[in-house]
C-alpha cells in the first residue's frame, strides 16, 4: 500500500479525528516500528509498518463491511435532512468516516443490509454483470396461485412497459394474506412491491433475507449491526441456481 501520513492512517481508522490524532502524537502516545513518531506528516505504510497507540498495535483495515438488520423507518442513505438514516444507526466502535450503504432498501422496508466504505465493493455487488441474487420474505395482501408464480416467472411486466428478468416465487404460508419469498437477481427501484402490484396484491411487510449466499444473521436485532467476515464477503458473489 502507498505510503501515507501518520496522522491521516490513524483518522481513518477512526482512531480519532485528524486534530485529535495530531494531538496523540505530539503527546508521544503513537509509535512508528517501535521509535516514537512527533511528527503527524511522517509517512508510512499501514499494512506493513508496525503502529501502536498508547501501546496497543494498531489493526489496521482498508475497508469495512457491515451487516446489518434494517428497521422499518429508517432510510438507506448516508445522511437526510429530515429523517434517521441506517448510517444513524452504526455504533461508534464500528463508525468510520466514508460509510454508505450498498443498495437501497425502501424505508418501510426490513432485513439484510450491507454497509462498507468500499466503493469497488458496492458497485460489484451492484452491477447487473455480477447477477447477484436477493431473496425477499414478503406478506401479501392476496392469495397466491399457479397463475402468479407462473407470471414472476416468465417475467413481471410493470404498467409503464418496464420488463423484469424471471423471478422465482414461492409461497411459504398459504392463506388470505400469504407469506411468500421472492427470488430477484436486479434491483429496479421497488421492485417487489411493483412485481406484487402487477399482479394484484399490494405488499404488506416486507424483509431481504439474502444477498448471493450472504444469509442475515437472525441474531441481530432490528437495527443492529455487526462487521462481516472475510468468509461472507466473498459469499455475496456466490453463484446461486437460478
Ligand atoms: N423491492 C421493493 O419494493 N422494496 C425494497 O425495499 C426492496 C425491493
Amino acid at each position: 500500500m502507498p505510503m501515507q501520513r501518520l496522522d491521516k492512517i490513524l483518522a481513518s481508522q477512526s482512531v480519532g479525528s485528524r486534530s485529535e490524532v495530531r494531538a496523540l502524537i505530539k503527546r508521544g502516545r503513537v509509535r512508528l516500528n517501535g521509535e516514537v513518531a512527533k511528527k503527524p506528516e511522517l509517512k508510512a505504510d499501514p499494512e506493513t509498518d508496525k503502529i501502536e497507540i498508547g501501546g496497543e498495535l494498531l489493526h489496521f483495515k482498508r475497508h469495512v463491511y457491515l451487516m446489518m438488520n434494517k428497521p422499518g423507518g429508517v432510510v438507506s442513505a448516508s445522511n437526510d435532512t429530515r429523517m434517521r438514516t441506517v448510517i444513524d444507526l452504526v455504533p461508534e466502535s464500528l463508525f468510520r468516516r466514508g460509510l454508505f450503504p450498498a443498495g437501497r432498501l425502501d424505508r418501510d422496508t426490513e432485513g439484510l443490509l450491507i454497509i462498507t466504505d468500499d466503493g469497488d465493493f458496492a458497485h460489484r455487488m451492484l452491477s447487473p454483470k455480477s447477477a447477484v441474487y436477493k431473496l425477499y420474505e414478503a406478506q401479501v395482501s392476496a392469495p397466491i396461485g399457479e397463475r402468479e408464480i407462473a407470471l414472476f416467472r416468465e417475467g413481471i411486466r410493470f404498467q409503464d412497459g418496464t420488463s423484469c428478468l424471471p423471478a422465482e416465487l414461492t409461497v411459504l404460508c398459504a392463506g388470505e394474506t400469504p407469506k411468500v419469498q421472492v427470488r430477484i437477481c436486479e434491483g429496479k427501484f421497488h421492485q417487489i412491491k411493483k412485481m406484487f402490484l402487477a399482479v394484484g396484491c399490494k405488499v404488506l411487510q416486507l424483509k431481504r433475507v439474502k444477498i448471493g449466499g450472504l444469509v442475515l444473521d437472525e441474531k441481530l436485532k432490528p437495527g443492529e449491526c455487526r462487521e462481516m467476515s472475510e468468509e461472507e464477503r466473498r459469499a455475496v458473489f456466490f453463484k446461486q441456481n437460478p
